[in-house]
């Protein structure tokens, strides 16, 4: 995970963990966010508004994941889009934003602590789900970005199949990153999937990805040719499916 790309952020610089593995454990980020008041992975809201309000109706509900200390709740709400739920692993993370948005009058957002591969929401709870740098944690002890690792690919899988389930049926998942689009492609096409896949870029020198997946746009898919990943994914997809 790079934590170097936050220009013009008002945090206060945090030393990188020894071990990129620290970033799978709530402790980590527990003790993170005790310290941290503000810290925006990738960019902040004014890099990709354009094209959040391109896709977000302003009467949408939203669940954002992984909120962490962002403030693209806020920014969101600022829009107009009001309806929003907030999960963060981290219980620390969860208490300072509940702190956070009550002293700024953000009482209206809702803030739970929850994780992300086994979503507390009923099917087709909400019109978008949102995350920002949140999947990227997965993938932090994938080894091989072409052939991730069985673990990886499970949780990677286990969040998707839970995002999908809680999407409405013309819902739709963005996924702001910086996993390119052929290392995201054979999780997001997995064929338990409905939705298409678009995405832009954004940033400039460094270029960021906003993916938007559309629920119930195309057909389920099954490529004729997998690649190593796709192969990966679908045997461990496969497998979970059966147990
Ligand atoms: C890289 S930070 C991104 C924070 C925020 N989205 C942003 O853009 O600044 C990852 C966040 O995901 C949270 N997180 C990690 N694993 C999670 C899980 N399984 N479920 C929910 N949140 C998780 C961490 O606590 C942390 O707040």
């Amino acid at each position: 995970m790079d934590t170097a790309q936050n220009p013009g952020s008002d945090h206060k610089k945090t030393d990188p963990p020894k071990s990129v593995s620290a970033y799978l454990d709530p402790n980590y980020w527990n003790q993170r966010f005790s310290n941290e008041e503000h810290y925006e992975w990738l960019k902040d809201y004014s890099h990709f508004r354009h094209l959040i309000q391109a896709q977000i109706k302003p009467n949408s509900s939203v669940l954002e994941l992984g909120c962490g200390n962002s403030q693209l709740s806020e920014e969101l709400y600022k829009d107009g889009i009001t309806e929003i739920t907030c999960i963060d692993l981290s219980s620390v993370a969860v208490e300072r934003m509940k702190e956070r948005l009550l002293s700024k009058g953000y009482e209206e957002i809702k803030v739970l602590e929850a994780d992300m591969l086994d979503l507390p929401f009923s099917e087709e709870s909400f019109d978008v789900v949102i995350e920002k740098g949140t999947m990227d944690v997965l993938f932090v002890d994938s080894g091989d970005p072409w052939n991730p690792q069985p673990a990886t690919v499970s949780k990677v899988m286990a969040m998707l199949e839970g995002v999908h389930k809680v999407l409405k049926p013309d819902g739709i998942f963005i996924s702001i990153t910086f996993g390119q689009p052929h290392f995201r492609r054979p999780f997001f096409h997995n064929a338990k999937f409905s939705w298409s896949v678009e995405w832009h870029t954004f940033g400039d020198g460094f270029h960021y990805f906003f993916f938007i997946l559309r629920k119930a746009a195309r057909p389920p898919q099954v490529s004729i040719v997998p690649c190593s990943a796709e192969r990966q994914v679908a045997a461990v997809a496969g497998r979970s499916r059966k147990s």
